[in-house]
């Protein structure tokens, strides 16, 4: 089984690359049916959805549109607590139907404040596609429609996904070596 070191951490490889591909696969299926004729805009959340997005995109001969948006997040002057802000964000939403990119939906605040941003725009619709999700995780009531992957509630790397920073250029998902176990 091969494995990595990134930083101080040992990942061994959980689903290869072909795995994932195949996972893609059958999701651009769905969407293309879902969507052919309503000219989605696809809004990948970056930095981690490149890889997806890249992956997804090519394998859907729809008319469609994609941008990418960043999460930046801060804690407000006020007792608000943490606030959420989609920087990027240049298309005209109202009317639009919008399908959501991210990596992976862990306990679903990211997707949270996403669609909450989203939804003051007015568009048609807005659906989640996350290439990962981890079910037992997931602490929201927001639907994940699409899912290509769905996996314990490990920490994974690989497919745009990173530790600290590395790991996002890896083919296939790796997963966390637990030392301790
Ligand atoms: P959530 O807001 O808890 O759903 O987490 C979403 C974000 O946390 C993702 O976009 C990732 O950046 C990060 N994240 C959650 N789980 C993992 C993981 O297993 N590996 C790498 N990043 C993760």
């Amino acid at each position: 089984m091969p494995t990595v070191r990134l930083h101080d951490k040992e990942f061994e490889l959980f689903i290869p690359e072909s795995e994932v591909h195949a996972a893609i696969d059958k999701l651009a299926g769905e969407l293309r049916a879902k969507y052919q004729g309503k000219r989605p805009l696809f809004v990948g959340v970056l930095n981690g959805a490149f890889y997806f997005a890249a992956e997804l995109v090519k394998r859907l001969d729809i008319e469609c549109e994609i941008t990418f948006v960043k999460v930046a997040s801060y804690h407000g002057t006020r007792s608000t607590g943490r606030v959420s802000e989609l920087i990027g964000l240049n298309e005209k939403l109202e009317g639009r139907h919008v399908v959501v990119l991210e990596d992976i939906v862990d306990t679903g605040n990211t997707v949270r404040h996403i669609m909450d941003s989203l939804l003051e725009h007015h568009p048609a619709s807005v659906s989640i596609a996350a290439l990962l999700f981890k079910p037992d995780a997931y602490k929201q009531d927001i639907p994940i429609e699409h899912v290509a992957v769905r996996i314990p509630n490990d920490f994974v790397v690989g497919s745009g996904l990173d530790h600290d920073g590395l790991g996002r250029n890896l083919p296939g998902i790796y997963r966390i070596i637990n030392t301790h176990a």
